[in-house]
């Protein structure tokens, strides 16, 4: 495709990712539209092969899941769903949870996933902040589901899949999506009409809703072309689940944006069947994580060689620092080197990576892409720092992709932006190449197996437990999932520490966020440090935790 970085740099850039979607700057579309109807046109082709751990398999062809799409839409406009109303979905990974997303933005509404191992209040949150006013879910989901929506009128319809004794304010979508018709055109979108609402997390508060717009599927197109490399023959596979952005961005928009095949996997992490997934779909190119890559590192080289995996030709990842020793393991047993990437759920798609015409130095998140203008600051001025400075990863706005606003919070996305500059949260420093280092978050928010998680949100579970009365909890380092959540609570007066009630907290997190964020170890404490305004100082617990240097203590009241 491209010679080296620099030929990149000079001859490519966001128009290109126009041009692939077969439109020009300043069009206005319907992303469900350019990715799916776009490729019914041409002969019959593979859209999406669909696996469960349990062996199942189907195939759908573009003109499928065109299909599938229309249908929602059809279903959802019936009753009453315009354009902007946020319609969620909590699904796992199968065939209909692409529908849902799909026919909700072919609809014009806004398309909210949520991860379906969530609990009860983070499902809650998510529904509450957007003001959803339909649930698209399935029957094995509805406990939770019940739960979270007690005393929530916005969400006036929940739409079940599969087979349920409904209450009022449910209907069985498997029902409506009989008699609906699959002729619905895509509503005509402007380009800057919003589509997509992901929640993140950040230091302060309940996680934040980030916006995104039609436009952004010219950046997820052309960075999974350049970045993902996929070509017309490939068999791509993503490992993310959409309830993540990694799993929209390039688990649904850009290989369809791209008119190629690709694999979702309903099972969970387990070596062999992942290996199983590859040898049998011949997966050619294949974007994950570093966790699940040190996963599989250490499963062994034994359980990889038991399957043929000669079919993949390119290997990406993202999420988290990946470390050199995972890269140099990778390339033992596939042949192949492990392509970091760098991006955000704000940003939308890569932003920093690696490509496949450029040397990697493993540790390194690689170089912008054509079109970025990547920076590290100095935390005062906001001014370019000189290379191997450590400083404040930013980016200058205006790419397609960049979300459009917090939702409900505009204030929170006025402050990402200073002194002309997008301000990611990230630190790092650029080598006198033009390589980013990742340094480190500059919050306080953990990065679990590549998912982001605020320590708000354990904390605020914790103290709804009746024994606690104060709580603070922050990252450490792991081996396997990058950084683990620990908690420091402070019990009531009259409670009894011990193994019973180390166990119901976990419960409670486990129902209430989901088991991604249940922490690694709970400690039981008789004070928490504060600041002398009554902030807890989650930094000087996390480095008398470790036993590392506390800093600057001046602000701290004992
Ligand atoms: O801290 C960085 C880390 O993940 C954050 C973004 O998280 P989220 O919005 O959930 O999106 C994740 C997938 C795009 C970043 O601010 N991060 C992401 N990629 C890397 C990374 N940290 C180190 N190396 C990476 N390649």
């Amino acid at each position: 495709m491209f010679d080296s970085y620099e030929q990149f740099r000079a001859d490519s850039g966001w128009e290109f990712g126009y041009e692939l979607l077969g439109i020009r700057p300043g069009d206005d579309f319907n992303a469900c539209d350019l990715i799916l109807d776009r490729h019914c046109q041409a002969p019959a082709k593979t859209a999406l092969i669909s696996r469960t751990y349990q062996g199942e398999r189907h195939e759908f062809s573009f003109e499928d899941m065109r299909e599938g799409a229309a249908r929602v839409a059809s279903v959802l406009e019936a009753m009453g769903v315009q354009r902007g109303d946020r319609v969620f979905v909590l699904l796992e990974p199968l065939p209909q949870l692409f529908d849902a997303i799909m026919g909700t933005i072919r609809l014009g509404a806004i398309a909210g996933p949520i991860f379906a191992a969530f609990g009860a209040e983070a499902i809650r949150d998510r529904l509450q902040d957007s003001g959803a006013r339909v649930l698209i879910t399935a029957a094995h989901h509805l406990p939770k589901v019940r739960e979270a929506l007690q005393d929530l009128p916005t969400v006036e319809q929940v739409l079940v899949l599969g087979s349920a004794t409904l209450q009022a304010g449910e209907r069985s979508l498997s029902q409506l999506l009989e008699g609906a018709s699959a002729e619905f055109q895509p509503y005509a979108t402007a380009a800057d009409d919003p589509m997509l609402l992901h929640y993140s997390s950040g230091t302060t508060g309940k996680p934040k809703g980030i916006l995104h717009a039609h436009r952004a599927i010219v950046g997820h197109a052309i960075t999974t072309k350049v970045v993902l490399d996929l070509r017309p023959d490939d068999i791509y596979w993503c490992t993310a689940d959409p309830g993540w952005v990694t799993g929209t961005s390039y688990g649904i928009f850009g290989p369809w944006a791209n008119h190629v095949t690709q694999v979702a996997y309903l099972g969970g992490f387990m070596a062999e069947k992942w290996y199983e997934v590859i040898e049998q779909e011949r997966v050619t190119v294949w974007y994950t994580s570093p966790t699940a890559l040190r996963l599989l590192m250490r499963e062994g080289v034994a359980v990889a060689r038991q399957r043929d995996l000669s079919s993949l030709r390119h290997i990406c990842s993202v999420g988290e620092p990946l470390n050199p020793e995972v890269i140099r393991w990778a390339y033992e047993v596939f042949g192949l080197m492990v392509h970091d990437t760098w991006w955000q759920t704000e940003t939308g798609c890569i932003q920093i990576s690696n490509y496949p015409f450029m040397p990697i130095k493993p540790g390194s998140m690689g170089r912008p892409f054509a079109g970025t203008e990547a920076a590290v600051l100095d935390c005062e001025r906001l001014e370019p720092l000189r290379p191997n400075q450590e400083g404040l990863l930013a980016l200058r706005p205006g790419w397609p992709s960049m979300f459009k606003t917090y939702w409900a919070n505009p204030d929170a996305y006025e402050a990402k932006f200073r002194n002309g500059w997008y301000l990611t949260g990230d630190r790092a420093y650029m080598d006198e190449e033009g390589y980013f280092w990742f340094v480190a978050r500059d919050d306080d928010v953990i990065n679990t197996s590549g998912h982001l998680l605020g320590p708000f949100e354990l904390e605020s579970v914790l103290l709804q437990h009746p024994a606690i009365v104060e709580a603070a909890a922050f990252g450490v380092p792991a081996e396997d999932a990058g950084e683990v959540a620990i908690a420091y609570v402070v019990l009531r007066r009259d409670q009894e520490t011990g193994k019973e009630l180390l166990r119901e907290l976990r419960t409670l997190i486990r129902r209430q966020v989901g088991s991604h964020a249940v922490p690694r170890e709970i400690v039981v404490t008789d004070h928490l440090p504060r600041t002398r305004s009554g902030k807890i100082m989650r930094r000087v617990i996390r480095a008398r935790h470790l036993g590392l240097p506390t800093g600057d203590l001046s602000a701290l009241e004992e």
